[in-house]
C-alpha cells in the first residue's frame, strides 16, 4: 500500500486538524512533540505521512500531487486558485473576509471612487472589486498587520480576515462590507481522488460522521 500524504497548515489550524483526524483514528504521535524540528511525520501502521507547510503553500503541494490531501483555510483556497477538489468544510477556523476601514471610508465605497486597498489577498480583493462591484481600485499587497495601512495612510480600506473583530476595534476600524464566510476545508489532489478513491472516500465519510 502506498502512503497517503497530508499537507497541513502550520499554526492556528494544525492542532485542531490533528484533533479532528484523531477522532477518526488518523493519528501521529511523533507530531505531538513540541520540540521537534522534523518536517515530516509517518504513521507506519496506517501508511500515512503528514507534513506542515505555510498556509499558501498547501494548495501548491496538493495540486502537484506532493500531498494527496490538504487542510487549509478557504481564504487561501480562494487566493491561490489551484486545481484540486475541495471536499469538506471542517467547520473550525470560522471567520469572514471583509472590506474594513475607518467609518469615513464607507462613502468612498459607495461612490465608486478610485481608492487604495491594502491586503494580503490581492486575488480575492481584485475579484471582489473588479468582478463583483465593478469598481476600479488600486490594490497594494502587504504581508501582515494589514490594519496598519489605513491608520498610517497607505490605503483607504483593507481586505482582510475578521475573526473576533478585536483587532479592528482596538484600532478604530470597522467592517464596511462582507465578502464571504471562511473556515477550514479539506482539499484533495485530482488524481489521488481517482487512484485512492476507496481510502479517501472512506476518510471523508468518517469525518462527515464526526463533524
Ligand atoms: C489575522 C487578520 C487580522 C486578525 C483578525 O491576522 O489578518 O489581523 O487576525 O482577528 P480578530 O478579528 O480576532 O482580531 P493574524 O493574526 O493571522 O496575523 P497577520 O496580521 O500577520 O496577518
Amino acid at each position: 500500500m502506498r502512503y497517503l500524504t497530508f499537507a497541513l497548515c502550520k499554526g492556528r489550524l494544525a492542532k485542531k486538524t490533528m484533533e479532528l483526524l484523531e477522532k477518526v483514528g488518523v493519528t501521529c504521535e511523533e507530531m505531538k512533540d513540541p520540540d521537534t524540528r522534523k518536517l515530516i511525520f509517518v504513521n507506519e501502521e496506517r501508511k500515512l505521512k503528514f507534513f506542515l507547510a505555510k498556509g499558501p503553500d498547501v494548495p501548491t503541494y496538493v495540486e502537484y500531487g506532493a500531498a494527496d490531501i490538504g487542510v487549509v483555510g478557504k481564504d487561501v483556497i480562494l487566493e491561490e486558485n489551484r486545481r484540486m477538489y475541495e471536499v469538506l468544510d471542517l467547520g473550525y477556523g470560522k471567520c469572514r473576509m471583509c472590506v474594513c476601514g475607518p467609518e469615513s471610508a464607507r462613502e468612498l465605497l459607495k461612490k465608486q471612487e478610485l481608492i487604495r486597498v491594502a491586503t494580503k489577498y490581492p486575488h480575492i480583493a481584485k475579484n471582489y472589486f473588479y468582478d463583483q462591484k465593478h469598481q476600479t481600485v488600486e490594490i497594494i499587497k502587504l504581508n501582515g498587520s494589514i490594519e496598519l495601512a489605513p491608520i498610517v495612510g497607505l490605503s483607504e480600506v483593507i481586505v482582510d480576515i475578521v475573526e473576533t473583530g478585536s483587532t479592528l476595534r482596538e484600532n478604530g476600524l470597522k467592517v464596511l462590507e462582507e465578502i464571504c464566510p471562511l473556515s477550514a476545508r479539506m482539499v484533495v489532489n485530482q488524481v489521488s481522488m481517482k487512484m485512492e478513491n476507496d481510502r479517501i472516500g472512506k476518510l471523508i465519510q468518517e469525518l462527515k460522521a464526526v463533524l
